[in-house]
């Protein structure tokens, strides 16, 4: 039996097969998980999420539009939840989003007030946003992640205004985890290493941040998208049972390391 038999839960942030939230879906659809999605709306990003479900092997995914911008539009979709499954025991929060403008190495210091703000509402807030809406529906408990980077407490080149935000996403991740686990709700987040994404490749200094990675991470490589996946299934399964607020490094160890 898998360790997600009978659990259902949503995961936000599919764009493609290269997504990290791909790769999460893919180790809970193995582990008997049954998943729920969303795609940015538009029929251009409804056809490639619906494309990637069906290389996951959902043929008739249960998908529905979501800006998280939009409070209406996460209302929606939670109440769509409800009338069709009742309840939900995981979440999965994988979304940024900066002005890629604004990362560049050497921007940071201009950063205008509605870029910094855009990212820290939709790479951070819109998890608090999230928890709000699912909570009431895990009603036999459950378990959220959100995914960042270790830009969030060190300086990365070119992160900039992102690693403001997922400094955020994780400070947001904690106080989650403070106020909903006396409901048995469990919040943690993955600090993955960096992955060659649509996102990823947003970031000036990315190529350069890989290089020194697979130079001198103890596992002396990049980290694979599955490696993330199967980090997933353990915050969201009942094998995590005593652990939240936390944040797991899945990063070949280079955060563990001075140089
Ligand atoms: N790729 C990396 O190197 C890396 C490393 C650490 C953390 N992360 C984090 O992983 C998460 C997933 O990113 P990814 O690398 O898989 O890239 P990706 O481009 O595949 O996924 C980003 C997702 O965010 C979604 N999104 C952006 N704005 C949105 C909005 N307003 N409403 C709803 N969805 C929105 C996009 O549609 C997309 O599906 C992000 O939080 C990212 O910061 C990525």
């Amino acid at each position: 039996m898998g360790l997600m038999e009978g659990k259902t839960g949503l995961i936000v942030g599919i764009a493609n097969e290269r997504s990290y939230a791909y790769f999460i879906a893919e180790s809970l659809l193995r582990e008997g998980a049954t998943c729920l999605f969303t795609h940015l709306p538009g029929e251009k990003m409804e056809r490639r999420v619906r494309r990637s479900c069906e290389s996951l092997g959902v043929d008739d995914p249960w998908l529905q539009p979501l800006n998280a911008a939009s409070d209406e539009e996460l209302d929606a979709v939670f109440k769509q939840i409800e009338t069709d499954h009742g309840k939900l025991d995981f979440l999965v929060h994988s979304i940024a989003f900066a002005d890629k403008d604004w990362l560049k190495e050497g921007a940071f210091t201009h950063t205008p007030r509605e870029v910094f703000r855009d990212a820290v509402d939709i790479s951070a807030y819109t998890f608090a946003a999230m928890a709000d809406r699912a909570a009431p529906l895990m009603k036999d408990g459950g378990s959220m992640i959100a995914i960042s980077y270790y830009g969030a407490e060190k300086a990365a080149p070119g992160y900039n205004v992102m690693g403001v935000a997922k400094s955020a996403l994780e400070s947001t991740t904690r106080y989650l985890a403070l106020e909903l686990g006396q409901n048995e709700i469990r919040c943690n987040a993955i600090s993955g290493g960096p992955f060659r994404t649509m996102s990823a490749m947003a970031v000036g200094g990315f190529g350069k941040i890989m290089d020194v990675v697979a130079e001198r991470a103890p596992l002396r490589r990049n980290v694979e998208g599955r490696e993330v996946g199967d980090a997933a299934v353990f915050l969201l399964s009942n094998l995590s049972s005593g652990v939240t607020g936390q944040v797991l490094y899945v990063d070949c160890g280079f955060s563990s390391i001075v140089m």
